[in-house]
């Protein structure tokens, strides 16, 4: 059993409570959330089929709650019908029409803001042009743009008629959304002449031409929003201008009322195996928790302002970008752009002048900004913060005090929320107006959730601080569904064990004498890279696609920054390159694999060897590369390896 081990000493024990100010205004209380959670212990199902019915306005609403009979395939709210859509935006029309749904900030520093009505007609105009150019509902359509209001418009246009959308990030290359486009079979790709990022302009058309040059037969329709100045070439009959399509269109759309349990959409994550997986996610289930997670982890009220820096590409930018603080008819602030753009102070001077109220980001960005010195965030009028939040990988405590000390200055609760693409929304999570916190962990279970921490038998730790498998032992409304295409796969990596009963997560934790979970990282041989998931097959199988490598081997080491740095270990179909040759070798299967998977995926370090270090049933002895890769000392034994002299190869000795 990899990555299980007993996690020794506990080091911290600092407990922030939150501030009399914060509570007094808080949505929830600690009676409320008490109520919460005895309500979930008593009747599960009576627990989600009431916030259900409080928070997502049904057209045909259901009777049956959750459906297990096909376990582990999970129905919540089956017989009910509804639509996303409507619930992001219709219904707070009557009250709201004029509220800023979305203020927009550019990288050059233009800004956009948009009415809930504004929203409502421009996803109804663009719903229309979808319906117009032969989209129906069932149909997949990917979606490869820029951090812009329109990859919002879009999303909601296909929520709207019943389409599943698939968001590919505008980091990935041409291949990798030539892959999801196919293993998708979209119909339709709405994309962007181009975007901006860090002063540069992401060819995004250029990209997906180059992917449909190669692949992507099912794909009948283009849209090209015009983003940039950029000169982009046009296929006649397939490809089309946003402008032009929306041109004429009607600012009514009827909603397609679909089942709860139609797929709203599609979201392509790295798993243990080398082809990415397309979550499935479910159209009320996946909302509900959406909307309840931004009320009790967010605190949102209704003159919030919430900027979650996630872009649009990943589970973050979907649930707390493009529908939950919509649902809960919030105003979100949307950024296209580099936090050092112009400088390390531009997060801090977007929370000065749109008055931001929420402010959610990644450790690793979190990280990076503290470097440049508390110089930057103290040129600005921060006063606005109201409630901070962490996602995507444990926040280590020192990152922890800065976020606490010279962002939130003492005031601001930290909420470090513990969830995943397949979990939908929040999970484990500090609830602000009531939890006390310990920086780097994610606290407890939010009400409805049954999370537990199991040995190999299924059985729950009881001990502190003894590690073992995260388990949701309970499905829970936004749950993934299946992965697209694959059935076998969804039950083969979250139910593998335990007699399928719990969803494992692929995390390991440990609870502390308190009870509060602490992540200690990923049991499969998936990397965690500036909060972003990257798996080690995937990776490999892009380096030995090149015609100079024979084999790989990708480990992930700690980087202070990323979380964890990408280094490859390589054996060449030639002899093994050395100086020169080397370095031009390490820079040509970097700007590989940058166009096999993204960018985010270029391996920080490579090396090459004669061999790798196996075990004499032929594995790579992975934690052996692990140590060498943090440049540690190996204690374990090596003597049976057949050919130790690849050690200090690998090494860089020799
Ligand atoms: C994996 C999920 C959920 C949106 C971002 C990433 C790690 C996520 C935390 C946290 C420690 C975390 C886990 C998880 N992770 N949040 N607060 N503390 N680890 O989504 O790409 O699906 O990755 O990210 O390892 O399994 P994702």
């Amino acid at each position: 059993m990899s990555g299980i081990e007993i996690n020794s000493v506990l080091t911290e024990n600092r407990l922030f409570e939150p501030s009399a100010e914060f509570v007094a205004k808080a949505r929830l209380k600690p009676d409320d959330l008490k109520a919460l959670k005895q309500r979930a212990e008593e009747d599960y199902e009576g627990f989600w089929a009431d916030q259900a019915r409080e928070h997502i306005d049904w057209q045909t609403p259901f009777t049956r709650t959750l459906d297990d009979s096909n376990a582990p395939h999970f129905k919540w709210f089956s017989d009910g019908r509804m639509n996303v859509s409507y619930n992001c935006i219709d219904r707070h029309l009557e009250k709201n029409a004029d509220k800023t749904a979305i203020i927009f900030e550019g990288e050059p520093g233009d800004t956009r803001h948009i009415s809930y009505q504004q929203l409502h007609d421009q996803v109804c105009q663009f719903a229309n042009a979808l319906r117009a150019k032969g989209v129906n509902k069932g149909d997949r359509v990917v979606i490869y743009m820029p951090m812009v209001p329109e990859a919002v418009i879009a999303m909601q246009a296909c929520a709207r008629i019943g389409a599943i959308h698939s968001v590919v990030f505008g980091g990935f290359s041409a291949d990798s959304l030539r892959d999801r486009i196919d293993d998708a079979r979209a119909v339709m790709l709405i994309t962007a002449d181009g975007g901006t990022r860090g002063g540069k302009t992401v060819d995004l058309k250029e990209a997906a031409d180059k992917a449909m040059s190669k692949g992507c037969e099912s794909i009948q329709n283009v849209i090209v929003l015009k983003r940039s100045a950029h000169d982009i070439t046009m296929q006649e009959g397939r490809d089309h201008w946003w402008s032009d399509v929306v041109d004429g269109m009607d600012s009514h759309c009827e909603p397609e009322w679909v089942n709860a349990e139609d797929p709203l959409f599609l979201l392509y994550t790295s798993g243990s195996t080398g082809k990415p997986k397309g979550i499935q996610h479910s159209s009320a289930g996946y909302l509900l928790n959406a909307i309840v997670t931004n009320l009790w982890v967010f605190d949102l009220n209704d003159d919030d302002i919430f900027w979650c820096t996630a872009d649009v590409g990943w589970i973050t930018g979907h649930t707390y970008v493009a529908y939950g603080p919509l649902a809960a008819g919030s105003t979100i602030v949307m950024f296209e752009g580099a936090p050092v753009i112009p400088d390390a102070g531009r997060f801090w001077k977007m929370c000065e002048q749109h008055k931001v109220t929420i402010f959610y980001t990644a450790p690793t960005a979190i990280r990076a900004l503290m470097k440049f010195g508390d110089e930057y965030p103290n040129r600005y009028d921060l006063s606005s913060i109201r409630l901070l939040g962490t996602v995507g990988e444990p926040i280590n405590p020192e990152a922890w005090m800065w976020y606490h000390t010279v962002i939130g200055k003492e005031r601001c609760p930290i909420v470090d929320t513990w969830w995943q693409t397949e979990t939908g929304a929040h999970v484990l999570s500090p609830v602000p107006g009531v939890t006390v916190t310990k920086p780097g962990s994610c606290t407890f279970a939010l009400p409805g959730m049954d999370v537990d921490i199991v040995n190999e038998e299924g059985e729950s730790i009881t001990e502190a601080n003894t590690g073992g498998y995260l388990v949701i032992r309970k499905p829970w409304p936004s749950m993934v569904r299946t992965v697209w295409g694959d059935d076998q796969r969804y039950i083969d990596t979250y139910f593998p064990k335990f007699g399928g009963r719990y969803y494992l997560a692929g995390d390991s934790a440990r609870r502390d004498e308190d009870g509060y979970f602490w992540i200690m990282g990923r049991i499969d041989d998936v990397l965690n890279v500036s909060g972003h998931r990257l798996g080690t097959m995937e990776i490999e199988s892009a380096l030995v696609s090149h015609k100079a490598v024979v084999e790989a081997a990708v480990v992930g080491r700690p980087h202070d920054v990323k979380g964890e740095a990408i280094v490859a270990f390589i054996i060449c179909q030639n002899e093994r390159p050395v100086g020169e040759e080397a370095e031009k070798m390490v820079a040509e299967l970097r700007n590989w694999v940058g166009e096999q998977i993204g960018a985010i995926a270029k391996p920080d370090d490579i090396r090459f060897a004669d061999g790798l270090p196996k075990t004499r049933s032929g594995k790579i002895m992975r934690r052996l590369l692990r140590t060498i890769a943090a440049g540690e000392e190996i204690t374990s034994d090596i003597s049976t390896l057949e050919n130790e002299a690849v050690v200090a190869q690998l090494q860089g000795e020799t």
